[in-house]
Protein backbone atom coordinates (compact mmCIF):
# COMPACT_ATOMS: atom_id res chain seq x y z
CA UNK A 1 0.00 0.00 0.00
CA UNK A 2 3.30 2.30 0.50
CA UNK A 3 1.56 4.66 2.98
CA UNK A 4 2.14 4.30 7.16
CA UNK A 5 -0.88 3.40 8.97
CA UNK A 6 -2.83 5.57 11.53
CA UNK A 7 -1.94 4.54 14.71
CA UNK A 8 -4.30 2.69 16.68
CA UNK A 9 -6.90 2.17 13.55
CA UNK A 10 -7.10 -1.09 11.94
CA UNK A 11 -9.23 -2.91 10.45
CA UNK A 12 -9.41 -6.75 8.80
CA UNK A 13 -11.40 -8.69 5.75
CA UNK A 14 -10.92 -9.14 2.40
CA UNK A 15 -9.24 -6.67 0.04
CA UNK A 16 -7.23 -4.08 1.10
CA UNK A 17 -7.24 -1.69 3.64
CA UNK A 18 -6.92 2.01 4.31
CA UNK A 19 -3.97 3.44 6.80
CA UNK A 20 -7.38 4.18 9.14
CA UNK A 21 -8.62 0.76 9.10
CA UNK A 22 -11.23 1.00 6.33
CA UNK A 23 -12.10 -1.56 3.82
CA UNK A 24 -12.56 -0.33 0.05
CA UNK A 25 -14.10 -3.87 -1.13
CA UNK A 26 -16.47 -2.93 2.01
CA UNK A 27 -17.00 1.15 1.01
CA UNK A 28 -17.48 -0.19 -2.66
CA UNK A 29 -20.30 -1.88 -1.59
CA UNK A 30 -22.21 0.52 1.03
CA UNK A 31 -25.09 1.66 -0.23
CA UNK A 32 -25.37 5.85 -0.04
CA UNK A 33 -28.39 6.44 2.20
CA UNK A 34 -29.53 9.63 3.02
CA UNK A 35 -26.38 11.17 2.67
CA UNK A 36 -26.64 12.94 -0.56
CA UNK A 37 -30.02 14.12 -0.09
CA UNK A 38 -28.72 16.03 3.02
CA UNK A 39 -25.89 17.63 1.79
CA UNK A 40 -28.03 18.30 -1.92
CA UNK A 41 -30.36 19.99 0.66
CA UNK A 42 -27.91 22.09 2.01
CA UNK A 43 -25.87 23.83 -0.31
CA UNK A 44 -26.33 25.70 -3.35
CA UNK A 45 -27.63 23.92 -6.77
CA UNK A 46 -24.55 22.96 -8.88
CA UNK A 47 -22.19 23.56 -6.41
CA UNK A 48 -18.28 22.41 -6.41
CA UNK A 49 -17.69 20.75 -3.40
CA UNK A 50 -14.47 19.79 -2.11
CA UNK A 51 -15.41 16.28 -0.45
CA UNK A 52 -12.39 15.61 2.03
CA UNK A 53 -11.82 12.06 2.58
CA UNK A 54 -14.22 10.60 -0.39
CA UNK A 55 -13.44 7.14 -0.22
CA UNK A 56 -14.37 4.74 -2.64
CA UNK A 57 -16.98 7.90 -4.33
CA UNK A 58 -20.16 6.19 -2.09
CA UNK A 59 -21.06 9.71 -1.53
CA UNK A 60 -19.52 11.53 -4.68
CA UNK A 61 -21.30 9.41 -7.32
CA UNK A 62 -24.58 10.57 -6.43
CA UNK A 63 -23.78 14.10 -5.73
CA UNK A 64 -21.94 13.87 -9.46
CA UNK A 65 -25.52 12.18 -10.88
CA UNK A 66 -27.06 15.30 -9.04
CA UNK A 67 -25.35 18.10 -11.08
CA UNK A 68 -22.71 19.00 -8.29
CA UNK A 69 -19.29 19.20 -9.48
CA UNK A 70 -17.00 17.22 -7.19
CA UNK A 71 -13.52 17.50 -6.23
CA UNK A 72 -12.27 14.06 -4.59
CA UNK A 73 -9.65 14.05 -2.10
CA UNK A 74 -8.33 10.84 0.22
CA UNK A 75 -5.23 9.27 1.78
CA UNK A 76 -6.01 5.78 -0.38
CA UNK A 77 -4.83 5.71 -3.72
CA UNK A 78 -6.71 2.42 -3.63
CA UNK A 79 -9.91 4.28 -2.54
CA UNK A 80 -9.62 6.92 -5.31
CA UNK A 81 -8.98 4.25 -8.43
CA UNK A 82 -12.77 3.26 -7.55
CA UNK A 83 -14.02 7.09 -7.71
CA UNK A 84 -15.72 7.92 -11.60
CA UNK A 85 -16.06 11.36 -12.79
CA UNK A 86 -14.72 13.59 -10.44
CA UNK A 87 -11.13 15.28 -10.20
CA UNK A 88 -9.15 12.71 -8.02
CA UNK A 89 -6.34 14.07 -5.45
CA UNK A 90 -4.01 11.92 -3.37
CA UNK A 91 -3.31 13.36 -0.34
CA UNK A 92 -3.94 13.47 3.57
CA UNK A 93 -6.01 16.19 4.61
CA UNK A 94 -4.00 17.93 7.00
CA UNK A 95 -1.61 18.74 3.94
CA UNK A 96 -3.80 19.54 1.75
CA UNK A 97 -3.54 22.78 -0.37
CA UNK A 98 -4.77 23.16 -3.79
CA UNK A 99 -4.26 27.00 -4.16
CA UNK A 100 -8.26 27.51 -4.88
CA UNK A 101 -11.21 27.76 -2.80
CA UNK A 102 -14.49 25.84 -3.22
CA UNK A 103 -18.08 26.63 -3.12
CA UNK A 104 -18.58 24.32 -0.56
CA UNK A 105 -15.93 21.91 1.38
CA UNK A 106 -17.27 18.43 2.89
CA UNK A 107 -15.53 16.64 6.08
CA UNK A 108 -17.87 13.93 6.80
CA UNK A 109 -17.60 10.39 8.03
CA UNK A 110 -16.95 11.74 11.46
CA UNK A 111 -13.13 12.74 11.29
CA UNK A 112 -13.66 15.73 13.06
CA UNK A 113 -13.20 13.16 15.95
CA UNK A 114 -9.67 12.97 15.09
CA UNK A 115 -8.07 11.98 18.66
CA UNK A 116 -5.15 14.07 18.54
CA UNK A 117 -6.77 17.77 18.76
CA UNK A 118 -3.83 18.98 16.75
CA UNK A 119 -4.68 16.42 13.92
CA UNK A 120 -8.53 17.77 14.24
CA UNK A 121 -7.51 21.38 13.97
CA UNK A 122 -5.22 20.34 10.79
CA UNK A 123 -8.22 18.79 8.73
CA UNK A 124 -10.69 21.97 10.13
CA UNK A 125 -7.85 24.24 9.17
CA UNK A 126 -8.05 22.66 5.26
CA UNK A 127 -11.10 22.94 5.60
CA UNK A 128 -11.12 26.80 5.92
CA UNK A 129 -7.63 27.36 4.06
CA UNK A 130 -10.21 26.23 0.39
CA UNK A 131 -13.24 27.91 1.48
CA UNK A 132 -14.80 31.12 -0.35
CA UNK A 133 -15.68 33.95 1.23
CA UNK A 134 -19.19 32.82 1.05
CA UNK A 135 -18.93 29.09 1.09
CA UNK A 136 -19.97 26.53 3.59
CA UNK A 137 -18.43 23.84 5.39
CA UNK A 138 -20.33 20.62 5.80
CA UNK A 139 -19.12 18.56 8.66
CA UNK A 140 -20.25 14.94 9.86
CA UNK A 141 -20.17 14.43 13.67
CA UNK A 142 -21.05 11.79 16.30
CA UNK A 143 -24.42 11.67 17.39
CA UNK A 144 -24.88 11.67 21.18
CA UNK A 145 -24.43 8.38 22.98
CA UNK A 146 -23.02 6.80 20.31
CA UNK A 147 -19.61 5.95 22.38
CA UNK A 148 -21.77 4.47 25.69
CA UNK A 149 -25.20 2.96 23.77
CA UNK A 150 -22.78 0.13 22.73
CA UNK A 151 -22.92 -3.17 21.67
CA UNK A 152 -25.86 -1.77 19.01
CA UNK A 153 -26.50 -3.05 15.98
CA UNK A 154 -28.31 -2.06 12.94
CA UNK A 155 -29.71 -4.25 10.10
CA UNK A 156 -29.54 -2.36 6.75
CA UNK A 157 -32.17 -3.36 4.35
CA UNK A 158 -29.32 -3.88 1.24
CA UNK A 159 -28.67 -6.83 3.07
CA UNK A 160 -25.90 -6.75 5.70
CA UNK A 161 -25.69 -6.03 9.05
CA UNK A 162 -23.34 -3.18 10.83
CA UNK A 163 -22.69 -3.78 14.57
CA UNK A 164 -20.88 -1.61 16.75
CA UNK A 165 -18.94 -4.05 19.02
CA UNK A 166 -17.08 -2.12 21.31
CA UNK A 167 -16.43 1.24 22.33
CA UNK A 168 -13.47 1.50 25.12
CA UNK A 169 -11.29 4.07 26.72
CA UNK A 170 -7.80 4.09 25.49
CA UNK A 171 -7.15 7.86 27.66
CA UNK A 172 -7.11 11.10 27.48
CA UNK A 173 -10.68 10.99 26.63
CA UNK A 174 -10.26 8.94 23.34
CA UNK A 175 -12.09 5.80 22.80
CA UNK A 176 -11.33 2.64 20.44
CA UNK A 177 -14.28 1.73 18.90
CA UNK A 178 -14.66 -1.25 17.02
CA UNK A 179 -17.37 -1.78 14.07
CA UNK A 180 -18.21 -4.79 11.95
CA UNK A 181 -19.89 -5.02 8.76
CA UNK A 182 -21.25 -8.05 8.16
CA UNK A 183 -22.55 -9.32 4.78
CA UNK A 184 -23.92 -12.80 3.73
CA UNK A 185 -20.31 -13.86 2.02
CA UNK A 186 -17.86 -11.54 4.23
CA UNK A 187 -17.25 -9.50 7.00
CA UNK A 188 -15.01 -6.93 7.81
CA UNK A 189 -14.33 -5.03 11.32
CA UNK A 190 -12.63 -1.42 11.60
CA UNK A 191 -11.26 -0.41 14.74
CA UNK A 192 -10.48 3.18 15.12
CA UNK A 193 -9.54 5.93 17.33
CA UNK A 194 -12.67 8.56 18.24
CA UNK A 195 -12.35 11.63 20.69
CA UNK A 196 -16.15 12.19 21.69
CA UNK A 197 -17.55 15.66 21.54
CA UNK A 198 -20.16 17.86 23.49
CA UNK A 199 -22.17 19.78 21.32
CA UNK A 200 -20.15 22.66 23.41
CA UNK A 201 -16.62 21.06 22.53
CA UNK A 202 -17.57 20.71 18.81
CA UNK A 203 -18.77 24.32 18.44
CA UNK A 204 -15.40 25.08 20.06
CA UNK A 205 -13.24 23.76 17.62
CA UNK A 206 -14.82 25.18 15.32
CA UNK A 207 -14.16 28.54 16.47
CA UNK A 208 -10.82 27.88 17.24
CA UNK A 209 -10.37 27.72 13.15
CA UNK A 210 -12.92 30.67 12.42
CA UNK A 211 -15.78 28.58 11.89
CA UNK A 212 -19.24 29.03 13.57
CA UNK A 213 -22.57 27.15 13.20
CA UNK A 214 -25.26 28.07 10.57
CA UNK A 215 -27.36 25.32 11.40
CA UNK A 216 -27.71 21.79 12.43
CA UNK A 217 -29.29 20.09 9.50
CA UNK A 218 -30.46 16.83 10.70
CA UNK A 219 -33.31 15.96 13.66
CA UNK A 220 -29.98 14.04 15.34
CA UNK A 221 -27.69 16.79 15.06
CA UNK A 222 -24.98 15.04 13.22
CA UNK A 223 -24.51 16.87 10.16
CA UNK A 224 -23.78 20.34 10.38
CA UNK A 225 -23.24 23.57 8.17
CA UNK A 226 -20.80 25.65 9.03
CA UNK A 227 -18.98 29.06 7.81
CA UNK A 228 -16.83 31.67 8.54
CA UNK A 229 -17.63 33.46 11.57
CA UNK A 230 -15.96 36.76 10.29
CA UNK A 231 -16.81 36.41 6.29
CA UNK A 232 -13.19 36.79 4.41
CA UNK A 233 -10.66 36.10 7.05
CA UNK A 234 -8.55 33.45 6.66
CA UNK A 235 -6.82 31.09 8.54
CA UNK A 236 -2.85 31.63 8.73
CA UNK A 237 -2.37 27.89 8.94
CA UNK A 238 1.15 26.39 9.50
CA UNK A 239 -0.01 22.41 8.04
C1 LIG B 1 -14.91 5.76 6.70
S1 LIG B 1 -14.23 6.02 5.09
C2 LIG B 1 -15.57 6.96 4.38
C3 LIG B 1 -15.43 7.28 2.95
C4 LIG B 1 -16.55 8.16 2.40
N1 LIG B 1 -16.54 9.48 3.00
C5 LIG B 1 -17.89 7.51 2.60
O1 LIG B 1 -18.67 8.02 3.40
O2 LIG B 1 -18.15 6.50 1.97
C6 LIG B 1 -13.00 7.28 5.46
C7 LIG B 1 -12.13 7.64 4.27
O3 LIG B 1 -11.37 8.78 4.63
C8 LIG B 1 -10.03 8.57 4.30
N2 LIG B 1 -9.24 9.32 5.27
C9 LIG B 1 -9.30 9.20 6.61
N3 LIG B 1 -8.49 10.09 7.20
C10 LIG B 1 -7.89 10.77 6.19
C11 LIG B 1 -6.96 11.84 6.16
N4 LIG B 1 -6.50 12.40 7.27
N5 LIG B 1 -6.55 12.31 4.95
C12 LIG B 1 -7.04 11.76 3.80
N6 LIG B 1 -7.93 10.75 3.78
C13 LIG B 1 -8.37 10.27 4.96
C14 LIG B 1 -9.80 7.08 4.33
O4 LIG B 1 -8.73 6.68 3.50
C15 LIG B 1 -11.17 6.57 3.87
O5 LIG B 1 -11.20 6.40 2.48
Amino acid sequence: MGTIRRAGHRGTGPGTITPDGCAVELYTRLPAGTEPDVVAAAVPAGAHLLELGCGAGRVTHPLLERGFTVTAVDESREMLDRVRGARTVHSPIEDLDLGTTFDVVMLASFLVHASDAAVRRALLRTCVRHLAATGCVLIQREGEAWHTHVPRERVDPAGFTVRIVSAEPAGDGVNSVTAAYEFPDATWTQTFLSRPLTREQFEGALAEVGLKVDAYLTADRTWVRASLAVQGASVKSPL
